[in-house]
């Protein structure tokens, strides 16, 4: 029998694509026809000014929220509700407070009903990724802020998903702590094939984590970016856009 913490990195990433998306919360809609192609396995990086709909689009991504107009696919198939597959990671952590770190992490695999053995062993496996494998016994509530959102990171991909959808999953840390999770995510990034959505305001972050940064505003897709390594006016070309 092949555990999970071996089938994870046989993972395949899904392909998302929002199609002349539409939406809102009251009359005037957020997202105005916006199209989007979400590459399978890539770090798509989401940057927009403040309330240009970037959690919008993450929320109808998950399937959170439904399309007015236009839709959501993944891998071609129309998303009408959320799924295992595509895991969120909030900027406020959303772990349970009276369960330990070990057993947050295993949360979506007892959802899934996996055997204990094996949700033992991959939640130990992540945990000891994120570096917190001393933490195991620990509450929430015991936890810095960049722990938690280590325990949070740890907890979306044990359920080995197919997409991870972060929304600025590192704005409330502060700036050194928040440098220390950037560089730990892009080194577990590279061992997960899942594909990643990543919101941040923050366009520096966007062009460090991502293979290539979206930009929307206007309710729309304003450009997409490809982060080469020799192109030296990525941010300015991200930043006249926002
Ligand atoms: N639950 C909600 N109810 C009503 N309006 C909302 C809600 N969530 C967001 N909005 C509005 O939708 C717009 C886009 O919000 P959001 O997607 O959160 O933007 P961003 O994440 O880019 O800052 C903003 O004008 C915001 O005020
Ligand atoms: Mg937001």
């Amino acid at each position: 029998m092949t555990t999970l913490t071996e089938r994870a990195p046989a993972v395949r990433g899904l392909a998302l694509t929002a199609e002349k998306l539409t939406l809102g919360y009251g009359r005037a809609p957020v997202l105005r026809g916006l199209d989007l192609a979400i590459r399978p396995g890539e770090v798509l990086a989401v940057a927009g000014a403040s309330g240009s709909g970037k959690s919008t689009l993450l929320r109808a991504l998950a399937g959170l929220l439904r399309p007015a107009a236009g839709r959501v696919l993944a891998d071609g198939v129309e998303v009408a509700a959320t799924s295992a597959e595509r895991a969120m990671v909030f900027q406020d952590d959303g772990l349970l407070p009276w369960r330990t770190v070990r057993r947050n992490v295993e949360l979506p695999l007892v959802l899934r009903k996996v055997p204990r053995a094996e949700r033992r062993a991959a939640a130990a496996s992540w945990l000891a990724r994120v570096g917190l494998t001393e933490s195991a016994g620990l509450l929430p509530r015991e936890l810095s802020g960049g722990m938690r959102q280590r325990v949070q990171l740890a907890r979306a991909l044990a359920g080995a998903p197919r997409a991870v959808l972060m929304d600025e999953p590192f704005g409330a840390l502060d700036p050194q702590t928040r440098a220390g999770m950037q560089r730990l995510l892009r080194g577990v990034l590279r061992e997960t094939r899942a594909t990643v959505v990543f919101v941040t305001h923050d366009v520096d972050e966007a062009l460090l984590l991502g293979d290539r940064v979206a930009v929307i505003g206007g309710g729309a897709l304003r450009t997409v970016i490809e982060v080469g390594e020799e192109d030296d006016d990525l941010r300015a070309r991200v930043l006249k856009e926002l």
